[in-house]
């Protein structure tokens, strides 16, 4: 497809309405979109890499304030040890190659997740990511690497308790603000690719009243029609919040 075939398909997009403040993805299906085509699961993981790229541009040109993207978990260190080491590489590679530009677009890296547990090599490269993108703020990138969301509810635990707080003044404010989010809004849109539907560990407290969209494309192949067909279902979705509206009462 040449360039302005792409644009003219991208002008076709019907507007977007109601932009989340905060999106977050759970990137799922790049073994089984390798295995679909006869490859191995490294050459998923490049092509969800790749990807990432792509959508990561989309999603800084509709204006989306926070995106995080549940990149690796806990749970991921029990899979075979090549496998790891292979997520491990292109974390490292992407940081690498694409922080700069990133940075020149306004995007902000942060990591959340526990920092201990992974290589030193990558916990310099992310720390160098967060410094060097520290001040910008068209875009709000968490990247979820060595993330798990009991693993974030047990560091809060412990974080309180440390600071000797009195339990009565404890509130749910107290433990959104100790999570490795804390002071972000929670997400208004999670979108799993892959076509699974559960949470795996991502998120489990700030998913609260967050909008589920699950799609069974890979995420290899969540490119930015994609994304904009699941902001376009959120924007039809009615948000009560354990409310009803005021008319029915
Ligand atoms: C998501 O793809 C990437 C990570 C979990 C690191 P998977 O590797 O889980 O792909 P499937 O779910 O096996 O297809
Ligand atoms: C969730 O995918 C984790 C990431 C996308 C990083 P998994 O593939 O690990 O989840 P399960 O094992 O199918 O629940
Ligand atoms: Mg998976």
């Amino acid at each position: 497809m040449s360039k302005s075939e792409t644009t003219a398909a991208a002008e076709t997009l019907p507007p977007l309405t109601h932009i989340p403040a905060h999106i977050a993805i759970i990137m799922d299906g790049n073994g089984r979109w390798a295995k679909a085509r006869g490859l191995n699961r490294a050459a998923g993981h490049r092509a969800g890499t790749e990807n990432l790229r792509r959508v990561l541009s989309a999603v800084v040109e509709m204006g989306v304030p926070i995106l995080t993207i549940y990149a690796f978990s806990t749970e991921n260190w029990e899979r075979p040890r090549s496998e790891v080491r292979v997520l491990l590489g292109l974390i490292e590679r992407v940081l690498d190659t694409e922080t700069e530009e990133l940075a020149r677009n306004g995007v902000r890296i942060r990591h959340i997740g526990r920092i201990s547990g992974l290589p030193t090599r990558v916990v310099n490269k992310i720390r160098q990511a967060e410094a060097m993108t520290r001040y910008n703020e068209r875009l709000v990138l968490n990247v979820a690497f060595n993330y798990g969301g009991r693993a974030e509810i047990v560091d809060a635990i412990r974080a309180i308790i440390n600071e000797g707080l009195d339990p009565d003044e404890i509130t749910e404010d107290t433990v959104s603000a100790h999570l490795t989010t804390g002071g972000l809004p929670d997400p208004d849109l999670i979108i799993r690719t892959g076509g699974d539907q559960r949470l795996s560990n991502f998120m489990i407290w700030q998913a609260a009243y967050a909008e589920l969209y699950i799609t069974p494309i890979f995420w290899p192949d969540f490119d930015r029609e994609e994304l904009h067909k699941a902001i376009l279902a959120f924007g039809h979705r009615q948000r009560r919040f354990g409310r009803v509206e005021s008319d029915e009462a």
